[in-house]
Order: structure tokens, then C-alpha cells, then sequence
């Protein structure tokens, strides 16, 4: 038995013990799991609300279930999607929302909801495993929450994903869809595709989960140095109650300088051995999105998205090596002339 046997099962349960959920359903990708989500919502039509700083995944698994994203801006503190922004892109053409845990940092899910008024959530808790809401966890929040377990994230399992709910409705269409379109063995009920996930990636996310705490202990440390050395850049901030695991750790330089400078930051840092990277994306600006969008304007997803790089944070990297980080970055923003 190697695909969705006893293992997978096994890490379901623990996973939805862990996100404070009823059901998990285990998938392929963090992108199938948004896919399997909105398609279990029946989204396939209309306009579905969607943060504009993201990897793509969330529009992309809009425009593929049918709909088209309605982009929003992001809070210049935290870089998610706020209440009131969302609210105020709403029409009456719009079916759901994507609220996006950007980089592990947890969005308003409660104050979103109750602003969307009766209107489906989706949290794409994508990078979020881990990160708290007044002690809860962060992907217990909406209708459905969307997990990756890809590399970047967490824990992972090589590639892989889940959605979790407390709609027992809803977890048995996720697995009617993951798997087939079958309601049972043989009974194919809708066109479903494969989503499913193996005994193997299970298996690796049965021993990642036994290690979360200690990864997110090391994390929020790291996390914290950063935030204490580079007090005066543009850092994501959080709301009062909100732990963050810090999946990336983004850093924004200031408004004097251009995607240029930090392109040359970028390439200083690689140099020097530090693996540094451009953040994120403002989804509006996307050749795959051209002409398949609502929304704008966006000035604070172009800013972090010009501006914002990120730095290494994982579990291994220790304090030294943080250190060495610093210096280089403190080396380079000086020979640039970039002052925070
Ligand atoms: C916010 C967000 N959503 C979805 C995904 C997609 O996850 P996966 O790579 O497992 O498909 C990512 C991946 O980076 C992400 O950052």
C-alpha cells in the first residue's frame, strides 16, 4: 500500500489534531490542496478576492477552478490583507476569499470573516504551520485551510499539502475530489482528477511533525535576532496576539532605493556566501494573470515587491552563522549606500 494507506491517515489525524481542526485531508501540493478547496466550495464562476503579494498559487488555483482573482492590496505592517480592504473590493459577482498567512504571519481570519459576512474563507496557510492567533492555531482559521509541506515550508514531505475543516460535508467532498471523483471504490460521482498523497511522503511528514516544536523554536528565535538587528528596515510586524513562525524572513529597504539597489544587494550577499532572494510577488504584474484580474491600485504590494528580500532562516542555521549573515548585509547596504 502506497498511496493513501495507513500513514497518510496516520498524519491526517496529527495533523488535525495539531491545527485544532476535525478533519485533514492530505493531497498532493499546497497548490492541489487551494485547487481541491475552492472546487469543494463549488467556486467555479464569478470572483474570488485574493491578497496581490503571494506566490502565485492562489490566483493561479482561482482562474484554473473557473473564476476570476479580485486583487487586494496588502497592510503595509503585517503584508496581509486587512478587514476592511478586503470588504470594500467585494461585489456582488463575489463567490469566496483567499486570506493569505503571508510568510507564516498570520492575517486577521476572525475580523476578515465577520467583514466578509457569510461569504466562504479559504486560508492559505500555505507557510503558516506553527504560527498562532492568541494561542490558537493559525490554520484553524476559515472554512478551509490550505497547508504545503513542500521545502520551503515548515515541515515538509517533499512535495505535498492538506486542507483542514470542521465541515464534515466538506472533507468528504475533498475526498471525492482528490481521488478520482470517487464517493467509493468504483462509484465515480464527478470528474475528479488525482490528488491524492503517497505512504512515503507520510511517512516523512509523520517524523517532520514529531520535530514542529523544536523547528519552531529555533525559528522564532532567529526570528527574533533578525528583528532586533535590522530595527529601522522595513519589517513585517505583528498584530498584538499573533506569534509568527517566520517561514521567510522578508526585509524591505527604504523608498530611496530601487529594485535596482536591491537586485545589487542581492548579488553582494550571494558573493559573500549568504543566500538572499527577491521576497515575493505582486501578483497584478504577472504575464500569467494579464487581463485575468480585478482590483488596484496596489503601492504596498510594488514596494515590498521592489524592495523586499529575503533572508536565510532555518533550523539549522545557528547563531554564528546568523551573525556572519548580518555583517555581510550590514557590509553591503553600506557599500551601497542604502541606510535604513
Ligand atoms: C502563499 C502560498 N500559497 C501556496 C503555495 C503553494 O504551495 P506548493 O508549493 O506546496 O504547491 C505557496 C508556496 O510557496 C505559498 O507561498
Amino acid at each position: 500500500m502506497l498511496v493513501q494507506g495507513a500513514r497518510v491517515a496516520d498524519f491526517e489525524r496529527r495533523l488535525a489534531e495539531r491545527c485544532g481542526r476535525e478533519h485533514a485531508v492530505a493531497c498532493g501540493s499546497g497548490t492541489a490542496a487551494l485547487e481541491l478547496a475552492l472546487g469543494a466550495l463549488g467556486v467555479n464562476a464569478g470572483e474570488v478576492l485574493c491578497p496581490d503579494l503571494s506566490w502565485p498559487s492562489p490566483a493561479h488555483a482561482i482562474v484554473r477552478c473557473g473564476a476570476r482573482p479580485t486583487l487586494v492590496d496588502i497592510d503595509a505592517l503585517s503584508w496581509n490583507a486587512t478587514a476592511e480592504a478586503m470588504a470594500a473590493a467585494r461585489t456582488d459577482d463575489t463567490r469566496a476569499a483567499v486570506v493569505i498567512d503571508q510568510f507564516g504571519m498570520p492575517a486577521e481570519h476572525d475580523r476578515i470573516t465577520a467583514a466578509l459576512d457569510g461569504l466562504p474563507v479559504v486560508v492559505d496557510a500555505a507557510c503558516s504551520l506553527g504560527a498562532t492567533i492568541a494561542g490558537a492555531p493559525a490554520p484553524a482559521g476559515g472554512r478551509i485551510a490550505c497547508l504545503s509541506f513542500h521545502p520551503r515550508k515548515l515541515i515538509t514531505t517533499g512535495e505535498g499539502g492538506a486542507c483542514v475543516t470542521n465541515d464534515s460535508d466538506l472533507a468528504e467532498e475533498l475526498r471525492i475530489l482528490r481521488n478520482h471523483g470517487q464517493g467509493g471504490p468504483g462509484a465515480f460521482v464527478t470528474p475528479g482528477g488525482n490528488q491524492r498523497m503517497t505512504e512515503i511522503q507520510a511517512a516523512l511528514g509523520l517524523a517532520q511533525l514529531d520535530r514542529l516544536d523544536a523547528i519552531l523554536e529555533r525559528r522564532r528565535h532567529l526570528g527574533e535576532r533578525y528583528r532586533q538587528a535590522l530595527r529601522g528596515f522595513g519589517l513585517q510586524e505583528p498584530r498584538e496576539g499573533v506569534a509568527s513562525n517566520w517561514q521567510t524572513f522578508g526585509v524591505t529597504l527604504p523608498k530611496t532605493a530601487g529594485p535596482e539597489a536591491r537586485d545589487a544587494l542581492v548579488r553582494a550577499l550571494r558573493a559573500n556566501g549568504v543566500e538572499a532572494g527577491r521576497l515575493s510577488y505582486a501578483l497584478h504584474r504577472l504575464g500569467s494573470l494579464a487581463g485575468r484580474f480585478s482590483g488596484g491600485p496596489f503601492p504596498v504590494a510594488e514596494h515590498v515587491e521592489d524592495r523586499g528580500l529575503a533572508l536565510p532562516l532555518h533550523p539549522g542555521l545557528d547563531d554564528e552563522d546568523q551573525d556572519r549573515v548580518l555583517r555581510a548585509f550590514d557590509r553591503a547596504t553600506r557599500a551601497l549606500g542604502i541606510e535604513p
